[in-house]
């Protein structure tokens, strides 16, 4: 019997971008019923008296940081219930759940979908990819090819994963369970974008100066993956650039080809299959660049808003699994 190969997480999972929150994008959070912070709450710091906050609140509150309207397809809340002490990861699998318990966790978030409705979800969010496109003005019906283009084998790789075998031990251990994606990488890409702005608009500074920047970024700093020129030369002028994050994957070559026939001449993104870049060095586009920013630092400048959001509110977090917190 063959056993289909579960997708790898690193590389699927990535994140979009702000008007992601499409239609096509479902609520999970409708099941609960305490999805708002109750008026007057405050919280004056961390404090173990505190009477917990609420998973579903917890989402909530990222969703508003994020801007979403909604919870994003690939973000659920699985086993609702009160923290105080939470475990907070990128990828959370059955060491993270047992691990959070031994640390005295009462409840884990994690970045990546972890499983069920998120998980399988992630193939709606790769939509972002073609609204990314076309916000840079690529025409809507190219963007919707090579959207597709990427979206597909995600789809029919998801399509074959155990996507409940981490949510069923959640549930079978009676451990308060969630991920927050989109949200956190909404944030991400902001940042980036707000960060690339400062350094690059009016100085036309070129892709190795770039990168140097983005090294002094803390998460980068104290990271031991560093951003990284993928595809052409340091001293290739930046021009045209994109942060390509926040769409659940990255583009691979479908998209980031797209992007360089369409002048964009420097797309920043967390990651890339080799198979993909081989793709792009073969159309050997000499002014095209591709800066890998790495992704567990870039997931981490998100995920560490969303952090400093919670301990506010008097949570206690324990920062595990790939959180890099300067
Ligand atoms: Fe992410
Ligand atoms: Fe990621």
């Amino acid at each position: 019997m063959t056993v289909a190969a579960a997708p790898a997480a690193d590389r699927l999972f990535e994140g979009w971008g702000k008007a992601a929150v499409a239609p096509a994008i479902g609520s999970w959070i409708g099941g609960h019923p305490r999805i708002l912070f109750p008026v007057g709450r405050r919280f004056s710091g961390p404090s173990r008296d505190n009477a917990g906050v609420r998973l579903s609140e917890i989402m909530a509150m990222a969703n508003r940081l994020a801007g979403c309207a909604q919870t994003p397809a690939d973000s659920e809340v699985y086993l609702d219930g009160d923290v105080r002490r939470v475990f907070v990861g990128i990828d959370v699998d059955l060491g993270e759940l047992l691990l959070a318990r031994t640390l005295g966790a009462d409840g884990v978030i994690a970045h990546h979908p972890i499983g069920s409705r998120a998980r399988l979800g992630l193939a709606a969010v790769i939509q972002r990819h073609q609204v990314q496109m076309e916000a840079e003005g690529i025409p809507a019906k190219v963007a919707h090819e090579m959207m597709l283009a990427r979206q597909r084998p995600v789809a029919h790789a998801l399509q074959t994963t155990n996507y409940d075998r981490v949510v069923d031990a959640a549930r079978q251990l009676g451990i308060p369970m969630m991920n927050i994606h989109l949200a956190a990488d909404i944030i991400g890409r902001q940042f980036f974008i707000d960060f690339v702005g400062r350094v690059v608009d009016g100085r036309a500074p070129t892709v190795g100066s770039l990168i140097g920047e983005l090294k002094t970024i803390p998460e980068m700093e104290t990271s031991l993956v560093q951003p990284e020129l993928w595809l052409g030369r340091p001293e290739n002028p930046v021009g045209r650039w994109t942060v390509q994050m926040a769409a659940g994957t990255n583009g691979g070559a479908p998209v980031y080809r797209t992007y360089y026939e369409h002048d964009i001449h420097t797309i920043l993104a967390m990651h890339i299959d080799d198979r993909d870049l081989r793709e792009l060095e073969q159309l050997q586009l000499p002014e095209a660049n591709l800066v890998i920013t790495g992704h567990m630092p870039s997931d981490s400048i998100g995920m560490n808003r969303v952090i400093d959001a919670l301990e506010q509110q008097g949570l206690e977090v324990i920062v595990g699994s790939g959180v890099i917190r300067p």
